[in-house]
């Protein structure tokens, strides 16, 4: 009997040792059986028991099952564990984490940023290219080359932000003492970059610069930083009436064939002449019937435009004998309140879901 008992106690050491080597599923259940299969190691074991009194065979059978149930017990906690690790390997190599919940809602574009892409792909249609332009500018190119005088309102420290320089730049070594060229400013309007363009390229200039603008200002109908989208195009011969033409398009494109465009004529100082653009209610159909939107006139006014000033022309050195052009300039909240039907232009910069979510 005691040789039975040596056997069954070397072959828990055996299996023991064996079982600490193995890494992989198939490998324990192979090992599982060579103990515990019908011709295993256990069995082989079990049918010496022919030789064994009857008195000893209870002690041996056992020792014998107990074995067999560590065998069991041990095989299964460590194809148990593998399956975790293989688990937890899997999920680290794609690093996704299975617990977060799915998102429910997913990223797209602002609705002024929907509107100007809108707007942009318009204008690209017909042959125009997309300048960017800076949002910081000087005061020569935000006016003065505009041919905006000196005392014009628009230079009001009431109506433009202007950059303390000095303050900006004081602790940098390169320019200690401050900054002593031309007043910088935000840009309150897009034109700038109609005279940063034709600085840089010569006629013919077919273009749109769309871009954040600046102003101090806050109502239902203003915010200090709010965006517009500026045109240009300079050839020979271009006149009024492929002013006409273009905005009639555009206007028709982005709000509907049944609107009707009007121009009225305006004033800005580097367009002449000039007019404002007005289109028929988009709300009472341009009846002005009770309308709040359109103050009961009927009509909207949606942008400023004329053809480009001599005064603007020689400032970048172009020669307004043989060249003319138009510009126009508008604003894209201004554009987006009138198609989504939204009242309060300070709703599109609160950030509220309830209301972003509805476009
Ligand atoms: N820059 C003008 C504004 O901000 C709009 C404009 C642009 C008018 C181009 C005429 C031509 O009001």
């Amino acid at each position: 009997m005691t040789d039975l008992l040596t056997e069954i106690e070397g072959l828990e050491k055996q299996f023991g040792e064996e079982i600490e080597k193995l890494h992989h599923s198939n490998e324990i259940l192979h090992l599982k059986a060579t103990y515990l299969g019908k011709s295993g190691h256990l069995s082989s074991i079990l049918k010496k028991m022919g030789g064994v009194s009857a008195e000893d065979r209870p002690t041996i059978g056992q020792k014998a099952n107990i074995l067999k149930g560590k065998i069991e017990e041990e095989c299964q906690r460590l194809l148990d564990s593998l399956k975790r690790g293989a688990l937890s390997e899997k999920t680290e190599k794609e690093k996704l984490d299975i617990t977060l919940p799915v998102p429910e809602l997913v990223g797209y574009l602002h609705p002024i940023s929907q509107v100007r892409q809108e707007v942009e792909e318009i204008f690209v249609g017909l042959g125009f290219q997309v300048h960017e332009g800076q949002e910081i500018e000087s005061d020569y190119y935000n006016f003065e080359a505009l041919n905006i005088p000196a005392n014009h309102p628009a230079r009001d420290m009431q109506d433009t932000f202007y950059i303390d320089v000095g303050a900006t730049l004081r602790g940098c070594p390169a320019k200690e003492g401050g900054h002593t060229g031309p007043p910088l400013l935000l840009r309150t309007h897009t034109s700038p970059v109609q005279i940063h363009v034709m600085e840089r390229q010569k006629a013919p200039i077919a273009m749109i610069a769309p871009g954040t603008v600046y102003r101090r200002d806050s109502d239902a109908s203003h915010t200090p930083m709010f965006h517009q989208v500026e045109g240009l195009l300079v050839d020979e011969g271009v006149r009024f009436s492929d002013l006409k033409g273009v905005l009639e398009l555009f206007v028709h494109e982005f709000f509907g064939k049944k609107t009707i465009v009007r121009f009225r004529p305006s004033y800005f100082p580097f367009t002449e002449p000039s007019a404002e653009v007005d289109i028929s209610c988009l709300f009472c159909g341009g009846t002005g019937n009770n309308c709040s939107v359109c103050k009961r006139s009927g009509w909207l006014e949606v942008m400023g435009c004329g053809m480009v000033s001599p005064a603007v022309f020689k400032k970048v050195g172009y020669d307004s004998r043989r060249y003319s052009g138009f510009a126009f300039g508008m604003g894209i909240e201004r554009m987006a309140m009138l198609k989504f039907g939204v009242n309060d232009i300070r709703l599109f910069f609160e950030n509220d879901m309830r209301f972003l979510k509805q476009f």
